[in-house]
């Protein structure tokens, strides 16, 4: 035993002492090649090449002859296997240093095999299986040649109308973290080197998510507290977890566009981060500045974003035509190329792309090999949340005929979600045929979509589905938007379901027959109008390819929903943005208090009506908070424990409770820790979540689950921007979600 442990620790020194070398002649290398190139070819490392997102073809002669003049340093979207080898073998053998080229897709939630959509993957509240998601998508891009993927994008987003939420991990930053590390980790596995491993990219640097209204591309105004609070920490751990790239965000933040914002770009991430990979802009976001009204034309943007700290330059030309007359001029210091050439060649050599320029062609057994595919089942069953169940209508049972309507039960296309450039739909499973090959003709299903796509308005159809309903015990109304209502540029101010599925609803509702509503979404859905109509309530996020049969099993209660909800489900619109960590006020609201809209009395005195933060219409309450999902089995939660009520900042928490389950079912609940500092040198959240496990219990089973946590992690930036821990008093809750738990208090003395 003491041989075994001994020889192991011979082996973790042989190998840190062996990457404590290898990265210093990855360093040696770099300059080596820096101190041969030339201006323009360090200039042209900067510059990333793209196509359209659908080209296949040949790419035009002048893109060769850049290559071999060395005024490429990168592309995107190129997707022919003989393109990628040929463009390498151009950099390669006839550019004039022989750098490799660096291939870039948008590899979001997959490649081939594809997974749910990253909200979807964030309510699985597992970030192992996200890990494991990555590592196939990275597998399986990487037989095209592609090593570098602009994913995961990581920004926190409050606000269910930007179509780009279905982008995100949600808008909780602890969450985000977990699964922005886990997904790096995924992408660029073990090794950069290993020519299955992409490197990945943090997008978008940063703040995105939270533009104005939910409008995508939009302002955002940000203070330093809350985004280093709030929207950083997800990039942060990023860089934690060794993140190659980062991509800047389209947006301007507090006034400078995120492409030339020196704070972000070299204080917060080369400066205090200690960054040492590359930022590249997003697509034509140097030249946009000019539109955002902080450049003056092409060259002033070139200047001003590579004073900044941004490295390379997606798609537009500000860089290749600028920079050097830009150096010429003394406006931009030639060792700002240096170090944008360095960090790019220092990612090339990582990725081994020196040593191994071309791809092995020949893995393409790999693609949805049935390992692959049985991930992404899992991760669509693990994804999917359960928001109501009456009556224990689901799981369903074969003795029930069921009418299956609506339109989403079958499509291929739109199960897959948003970003799935390479995604074939050919291969998805859908649900229909999936549920026909379950019941396997033991039971009947009635099927009637009624309405062929999700924005239909047609109601030509309602008397047949209405019919069906009428000759079955259930509906399985399967909606929710297509693939292409959210993502880039999807943006909505109405986030009820399209088209006429509403008044489909509700008038099947009007043959009395119980109704599932089986959602397939990029956001969460207004469903203020129709809840009451339905008795169970699923969201499926996009679940992609084997979402069909994943969802089957969910129904039929072969698997109990374990998804959480990583967003707060908004009611209506109205209410965005709707966080759960948002501050209190000096007038928060309360059930006492408030007055709905109909009570209040004709010609009634101008009062404050309660005098709390709230609508009238609709209150103040989500529809379903942060953290929120059922089961097909009930929990209890008992015994919350501190080891200690009183700690010193420095100590660690501990702090335990036991969780039961007290209904029929094996299920998995997902246990949360949430904490509130009563009083902040600036005011703090009502509620963070800080740890959370998830707990697979039989019917009858209890486990005693303990949690610790590290005094620091309760910190955050203060007036002077110091990042704190304040002694004083605590709230800790241990529950299912955001707005339930059992409760206790602590204190942190100094
Ligand atoms: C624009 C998007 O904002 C970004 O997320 C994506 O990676 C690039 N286009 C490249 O397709």
């Amino acid at each position: 035993m003491k041989k075994s442990i001994a020889l192991f620790s011979i082996l973790l020194f042989a190998n840190s002492v062996l990457a404590a070398t290898s990265s210093a002649t990855i360093e040696q290398r770099v300059e080596q090649l820096l101190s041969k190139m030339t201006l323009e070819q360090k200039i042209g490392q900067t510059a990333l090449r793209g196509m359209s997102s659908r080209f296949k073809g040949v790419p035009p002669k002048h893109l060769k002859d850049a290559i071999r003049q060395g005024k490429v340093g990168a592309f995107l979207n190129v997707m022919n296997k003989d393109t990628v080898t040929e463009l390498q073998r151009i950099a390669v053998e006839e550019s004039p240093q022989g750098v490799p080229l660096l291939f870039g897709r948008d590899v979001i939630h997959g490649f081939k095999t594809i997974f749910p959509i990253p909200v979807g993957l964030a309510a699985t509240w597992s970030p192992e299986l996200a890990k494991q998601g990555a590592r196939i998508s990275a597998a399986e891009a990487t037989t095209y040649g592609v090593r570098w993927t602009f994913a995961p994008m990581m920004d926190i987003t409050r606000d269910a109308r930007w179509g780009r939420i279905a982008e995100t991990f949600g808008e909780d930053p602890y969450l985000a973290s977990l699964f922005a590390a886990a997904m790096v980790k995924g992408f660029q596995g073990e090794d950069l080197s290993d020519p299955t491993s992409l490197a990945a990219c943090a997008k978008h640097f940063a703040g995105y998510g939270a533009a104005e209204g939910g409008r995508d591309y939009n302002t955002t105004y940000i203070p330093e507290q809350q985004l280093r609070d709030i929207y950083l920490p997800p990039f942060k751990a990023a860089v934690d977890a060794g993140v190659a790239s980062f991509m800047s965000a389209f947006n301007e933040i507090n006034g400078v566009p995120a492409t030339a914002n020196h704070f972000l770009l070299t204080q917060v991430l080369r400066n205090e981060w200690r960054f040492d990979g590359f930022v590249v802009s997003d697509w034509n976001s140097v030249r946009e500045t000019i539109v955002h009204g902080y450049a003056a034309d092409d060259k002033h943007a070139a200047e001003r974003s590579m004073l900044a700290g941004l490295d390379m330059e997606m798609v537009g030309k500000a860089y290749e035509n600028n920079l050097a007359e830009l150096v010429k001029q003394g406006k931009v210091d030639s060792a700002l190329i240096d170090e944008a050439a360095r960090r790019i060649l220092r990612i090339k050599l990582r990725l081994g792309l020196f040593d191994k320029p071309y791809f092995d062609r020949d893995r393409d057994h790999i693609i949805q090999s049935k390992p692959y595919l049985a991930a992404a089942k899992r991760a669509a069953i693990e994804s999917t949340v359960l928001l109501k169940n009456n009556n224990d209508i689901l799981p369903l049972t074969k003795k029930q005929t069921i009418a299956v309507i609506g339109p989403l039960a079958d499509q291929p296309h739109e199960q897959l979600g948003t970003w799935t450039f390479d995604g074939d739909k050919s291969t998805t499973q859908t649900i229909w045929p999936a549920l026909q090959a379950f019941v396997n003709n033991q039971a009947k299903l009635n099927y009637e979509p009624a309405l062929s796509y999700s924005r239909d308005k047609s109601q030509a159809r309602f008397k047949q589905a209405i019919a069906a309903a009428k000759k079955s015990d259930v509906v399985l109304f399967i909606g929710g938007e297509e693939a292409i209502i959210t993502g880039e540029a999807h943006s909505r101010a109405n986030i009820r379901l399209p088209g006429v599925q509403e008044p489909l609803i509700k008038a099947l509702h009007a043959t009395g027959k119980p109704i599932v509503l089986l959602i397939l979404a990029g956001r969460p859905i207004s469903l203020y109008h129709i809840l009451d109509q339905v008795d169970a309530v699923l969201i499926a996020w996009h679940p992609g390819t084997m979402g069909g049969p994943a969802l089957v099993d969910l129904l039929y209660g072969v698997e109990s929903p374990s998804g959480r909800l990583p967003v707060t489900w908004p009611k209506a619109a109205g209410q965005l943005p709707l966080y759960y960590n948002h501050k209190n006020t000096g007038r928060p609201a309360n059930a006492e208090t408030f007055v709905h809209i109909d009570d209040i009395k004709v010609g009634a005195w101008q009062s404050s009506l309660g005098n709390t933060s709230h609508y009238l219409d609709l209150g103040y309450t989500p529809q379903f908070p942060f953290g929120y999902g059922l089961s097909y089995t009930d929990f209890e939660y008992a015994d919350l424990k501190l080891a200690r009520r009183k700690l010193k900042v420095g100590e660690q928490l501990v702090a335990s409770v036991r969780i039961k389950n007290t209904g029929k079912r094996a299920a998995t609940e997902t246990v949360q820790l949430y904490t509130q500092d009563l009083v902040g040198d600036i005011t703090r959240p009502i509620r963070e979540l800080k740890r959370f496990q998830r707990v697979q219990l039989k019917p009858g089973q209890s486990k005693k689950l303990s949690f610790k946590l590290d005094t620091n992690e309760l910190s955050f930036h203060n007036q002077k921007m110091q990042r704190v821990v304040e002694p004083g008093e605590f709230n800790i809750w241990i529950g299912p979600n955001a707005s339930e738990g059992l409760q206790a208090k602590f204190e942190l003395v100094e």
